[in-house]
């Protein structure tokens, strides 16, 4: 379980290990773009502006998944305890 905080709202959500961030995230804006919902059309992009995301997408390369700038929320994670989303 990590926490996502959206910039925008302020607003904190809890992302269990069953649920993806899109999912939490759209509790509190119902209409996040999204499409595939598999980590593969990059629909769902998000820019990071705080923490470490864990990376489970096909589209970033290495290096921008290094990078830690922008993520796919709806299969990519967090490995700090917390992220902060452009959102
Ligand atoms: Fe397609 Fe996330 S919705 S990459």
């Amino acid at each position: 379980t990590f926490e996502v905080e959206l910039s925008t709202t302020g607003t904190t959500v809890s992302v269990g290990p069953d649920e993806s961030i899109l999912e939490c995230v759209r509790s509190i804006v119902p209409g996040v773009p999204a499409s595939c919902e598999e980590g593969f059309c990059g629909t769902c992009e998000v820019r990071i502006l705080a923490g470490q995301a864990e990376h489970r997408d096909q589209i970033l390369t290495q290096a921008e998944q290094d990078a830690n700038e922008t993520m796919f929320i709806c299969v990519s994670r967090a490995k700090s305890p917390r992220l902060v989303l452009d959102l």
